[in-house]
C-alpha cells in the first residue's frame, strides 16, 4: 500500500490529506448530512484552522468537498456549529431557507496584543457548497475572556430564540438571540460542577426523551482539554438536567463520562434532523490531544468516530446516556459466523477466523464463574488488542500495548479501563477498522473508543477464560458486505 493509505479507515471518515480535528457544523439539510471539521490544508499536524467539508447520504460514506471556510482578517476558523434558518431570522435568505455557520474567529497573539476569540457568522444559499461571511462579523466578543469559543447553536422553541452554548474557560456560557446577530448573555454554568481537569471546550445542549416516553431532560456535553498533570488526556463529560431558555441546572453531583476510551473528543450532535426521524445523532473526533499530532499516519491525520444515536435512560432515579451506532451501518456488514451456547473454559479458547478489511464482533456472555475472561483480537501473529474482564474487580480493560505501532507516545500503550456495573453477564459489540476499535457495552450503556495501529485489521478473534468458565450464549462475527 502507498504511504497515504496505510491505516486508512474503511468505515470512518478521514481526510484524504492533511490534518483534521473537531467535527464542526454537523447538520442535515436537503437530504444530505454535512460534516465540517477543523482542518489544516498546509500539513498533517495542527496549524492554521480552516473548515473542511464532507457530505453523506447515509452517515457512513462521505464525499470530501472543497474547503468551506478560510481564515481572514478576523483570524483562523475554530470550531462551531451550523443551523438551518427556516424562518429567515437573519434576513440572509430572501428566496428559500439556507444554512448559517456560527464559528469562532481565533487570533493568535500579535505584537503583544491580546489574543482574541470571537464568534462570527457565514451563510450559504447553495447547500453548503459556498459560503459568504457576514459583513457585521464578529457578532460576539468578550474583552476579558481569553477562552471564548466553540459556539453550538439551536432554536429554542419555548422562548422562540436561538440559544448559544459557548466554552468560556472552565465554564459554559449561554447566550440568546432573535436573529443570530445580536446576542444577550443569559447565564454561566460549571462552577463546583463536573470535572475541571482541563479547559472546557466544544459544548452541546439538547433535549432527549427518557426511555422514549414523553418525559424529557436536557443533556449538556462538555469536552475537557488535555492537561499533562493527568493521565487520560482530552476527554468528554456530560450533565443531565433542565434548561429553561436561560439557565442549565444539573440533577446530579457525580461526573458522567461519555466514553471510557481515550479516543473520542470534541463530539457534538447533528442539527436539524427531521422530526419524523427524531434521532439525536452524534460523532466525535477519534483522537486525543495527548498524541494526536504524533499518530503514525503519513500525509493525513485523524478520523471521526462512527455516528452514534444518543438516548437517555433512567435507572433507579439516575439518568444516563446510551449510545449505539446508527442503523445505517448495518448494511455494511454481512453475517459471517454465529455460535450459540458455547462454553469457554481455561482449557480451550473459542476462535473465530476473521481476515477482512473491517469486522464486527457481537458477544453475549452469561453464567460467568471464571476469575477473568475476555477476548483477544489478533491482528497478526505478533500484534493483538486484548479486552479483559476482571470479575472480582468489576473492571473491563483494553490493552493496546501489543496492538502494533505504539511507541510514538508514552501514554498511548497504557490500559484503558471501564468500571462495570456487573461483570457476571456482559453484552459486547465491537467494530474493528484499520486503525480503531469501538466497543459498546450492554447495549451502549458504556462505550470505549480506542485507536490502534496494527499492520492488519484482524486474523482471528479468540475468547478466553481464566480459572473457570463462561457461557457464550450468542456470538456473531460480521464482515464487509461486499465480500
Ligand atoms: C477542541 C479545540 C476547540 C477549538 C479547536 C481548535 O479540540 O481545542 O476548543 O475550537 O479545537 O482547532
Amino acid at each position: 500500500i502507498n504511504k497515504l493509505e496505510k491505516y486508512r479507515p474503511a468505515l470512518h471518515f478521514s481526510p484524504k490529506k492533511n490534518w483534521m480535528n473537531d467535527p464542526n457544523g454537523l447538520v442535515f439539510f436537503k437530504d444530505e448530512y454535512h460534516l465540517f471539521y477543523q482542518y489544516n490544508p498546509h500539513g498533517s499536524t495542527w496549524g492554521p484552522m480552516h473548515w473542511g467539508h464532507a457530505v453523506s447520504k447515509d452517515l457512513i460514506v462521505w464525499d470530501e468537498l472543497e474547503i468551506a471556510l478560510h481564515p481572514d482578517e478576523n483570524g483562523t476558523i475554530f470550531s462551531g456549529s451550523i443551523v438551518v434558518d427556516w424562518n429567515n431570522t437573519t434576513g440572509f435568505f430572501n428566496d428559500e431557507p439556507g444554512l448559517v455557520a456560527i464559528f469562532t474567529h481565533h487570533l493568535e497573539q500579535v505584537h503583544g496584543k491580546l489574543a482574541g476569540q470571537k464568534q462570527s457568522l457565514a451563510y450559504s444559499i447553495d447547500k453548503g457548497r459556498s459560503w459568504i461571511k457576514y459583513d457585521g462579523n464578529p457578532v460576539l466578543a468578550h474583552p476579558s475572556k481569553p477562552d471564548f469559543r466553540d459556539p453550538k447553536v439551536f432554536w429554542h422553541k419555548e422562548t422562540q430564540k436561538w440559544i448559544m452554548a459557548l466554552a468560556t474557560g472552565q465554564s459554559i456560557s449561554f447566550y440568546s438571540s432573535p436573529n443570530l446577530k445580536e446576542w444577550k448573555f443569559e447565564s454561566e454554568f460549571g462552577e463546583n460542577c463536573g470535572c475541571h481537569e482541563g479547559v472546557w471546550e466544544c459544548p452541546d445542549l439538547f433535549e432527549l426523551s427518557i426511555d422514549n416516553s414523553n418525559n424529557k431532560k436536557w443533556v449538556l456535553i462538555v469536552s475537557i482539554g488535555d492537561n499533562l498533570q493527568y493521565d487520560k488526556g482530552s476527554r468528554t463529560q456530560y450533565f443531565v438536567g433542565s434548561f429553561d431558555g436561560k439557565e442549565f441546572t444539573p440533577e446530579h453531583e457525580d461526573i458522567k463520562w461519555l466514553d471510557y476510551g481515550k479516543d473520542n473528543y470534541a463530539g457534538v450532535s447533528f442539527s436539524d434532523i427531521p422530526e419524523a426521524d427524531g434521532r439525536r445523532i452524534y460523532l466525535g473526533w477519534m483522537s486525543n490531544w495527548r498524541y494526536a499530532n504524533q499518530v503514525p499516519t503519513e500525509g493525513w491525520r485523524s478520523q471521526m468516530t462512527l455516528p452514534r444515536e444518543l438516548e437517555l435512560r433512567e435507572k433507579k432515579g439516575e439518568y444516563y446516556l446510551v449510545q449505539n451506532l446508527v442503523r445505517e451501518l448495518d448494511t455494511y456488514f454481512d453475517r459471517k459466523e454465529e455460535r450459540t451456547e458455547t462454553v469457554i473454559s481455561d482449557k480451550e479458547s473459542t476462535i473465530f477466523e476473521v481476515d477482512y478489511e473491517y469486522t464486527e464482533i457481537i458477544l453475549s456472555l452469561k453464567n460467568i464463574n471464571a476469575n477473568k475472561y475476555g477476548l483477544t483480537i489478533e491482528h497478526t501473529d505478533s500484534q493483538n488488542t486484548t479486552i479483559t474482564i476482571d470479575v472480582k474487580e468489576n473492571v473491563l480493560s483494553l490493552s493496546r500495548e501489543k496492538s502494533g505501532v505504539v511507541d510514538f507516545s508514552d501514554n498511548f500503550p497504557k490500559l484503558q479501563r471501564v468500571c462495570l456495573k456487573d461483570s457476571h453477564s456482559l453484552d459486547l459489540r465491537i467494530i474493528v477498522d484499520s486503525a480503531s476499535l469501538e466497543l459498546f457495552i450492554n447495549g451502549g450503556e458504556q462505550a470505549l473508543t480506542s485507536l490502534i495501529f496494527p499492520d492488519k485489521v484482524s486474523k482471528r478473534v479468540c475468547l478466553f477464560a481464566e480459572d473457570g468458565e463462561v457461557n457464550l450464549v450468542y456470538g456473531k462475527v460480521s464482515v464487509p458486505s461486499k465480500n
